[in-house]
């Protein structure tokens, strides 16, 4: 056995409830400087997911659970579980094989990014209800009249489920590069009974795709720097290079897609684009278009908004 595996185990005949083994992981999380951000920002949570998970417990049982005994095979799940995690670095997610955006399940693995989008909080709010008041993000959209959609860099396929779940009428195209990235959207929109509404696409951006006109392009692309993918925390590596790469500055694919995107629009449509640390940037190239940004609930507020009109009379 590797030394530093051993090490790990050592004293784990101590570790006899749940509550013993979140106390002992939330320590190797510090020792073993692990990164987060995949699936929670505290040790804490993440830990206590994956106990729960292995246990096949709810994730909303009650704190009872955590002093009741395990047996000798729980303990070794456990072992298993933690060693992936703690030694070999692998991503809470690709252990369990699934992502939760709030109360939707995907199936993810390693060929995929794991879904931890800023559009999870914007698509809900995403369009009017006909008659109704005047939502902060309605855009001149009425939820219920919204009829195409297109989810380019779409991986597992997550934003393209939830914008199907959004827009009842809409027909939602997904499109991405990467074959082994659509054979998991093909899990997911299985999984979610949408195969009559969501269509999956093999292309470069739209080189590939249909010519029709939508009502919301949405991308969360890649959109590092390649530099900074090169200096990622080893969980981070894990994800596939092409999820996160967006070239030299990080604006490869946001710059082809607006370009593309200006003949797919509908007269009042939109472009939804998430860019991480890229707002400075898209603000002096593209300061044309006026990209507005959406308020986000940490307040890094990385998601811009583009509307047709401006795309249309752009020379870019
Ligand atoms: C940041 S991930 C986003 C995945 C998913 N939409 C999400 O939010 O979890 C970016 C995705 O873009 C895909 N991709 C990279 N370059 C692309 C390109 N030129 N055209 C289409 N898709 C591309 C990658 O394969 C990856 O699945």
């Amino acid at each position: 056995m590797p030394r530093k595996s051993a090490q790990l185990l050592t004293g784990m005949e101590r570790l006899t409830t749940p509550g013993d083994w979140l106390e002992f992981a939330v320590t190797l999380y510090e020792t073993h400087k692990l990164a987060l951000g995949q699936i929670a920002t505290e040790a804490h949570d993440e830990a206590l997911y994956l106990i729960l998970h292995t246990l096949g417990l709810p994730m909303d049982s009650d704190e009872r659970v955590l002093a009741k005994k395990l047996t000798a095979a729980q303990r070794e799940s456990l072992a298993a579980v933690f060693h992936r995690r703690v030694i070999e670095h692998t991503p809470a997610a690709y252990i369990t094989r699934e992502a939760w955006l709030n109360d939707l399940r995907f199936y993810v693995d390693e060929r995929v990014l794991i879904p931890r989008s800023y559009f999870l909080e914007i698509i809900p709010e995403l369009g009017m209800e006909a008659g109704s008041g005047d939502p902060a993000l309605h855009f001149g959209l009425e939820r219920k009249k919204v009829r195409r959609v297109v989810d380019v860099c779409t991986g597992s396929a997550c934003l393209a489920i939830v914008l199907a779940k959004h827009f009842p009428q809409a027909q939602v195209d997904a499109v991405d590069l990467s074959p082994d990235a659509l054979a998991v959207a093909k899990i997911n929109v299985r999984e979610h009974g949408l195969e009559s509404r969501v269509t999956l696409h093999r292309s470069d951006v739209f080189d590939a795709v249909p010519l029709v006109l939508y009502d919301v392009i949405l991308s969360n692309p890649p959109y590092e720097p390649s530099a900074h993918c090169d200096q990622l925390p080893v969980e981070f590596t894990r994800e596939p290079r092409l999820a996160l790469d967006g070239g030299r500055d990080g604006l490869d694919i946001i710059r082809k897609l607006l370009r593309q995107a200006r003949d797919r629009l509908t007269p009042q449509g939109i472009v939804l684009i998430e860019v991480g640390g890229l707002g400075p940037a898209m603000d002096r190239e593209f300061a044309a278009l006026k990209p507005q940004w959406i308020e986000t609930a940490d307040g890094s507020n990385c998601v811009c908004v583009i509307a047709a009109d401006r795309l249309q009379t752009w020379c870019g």
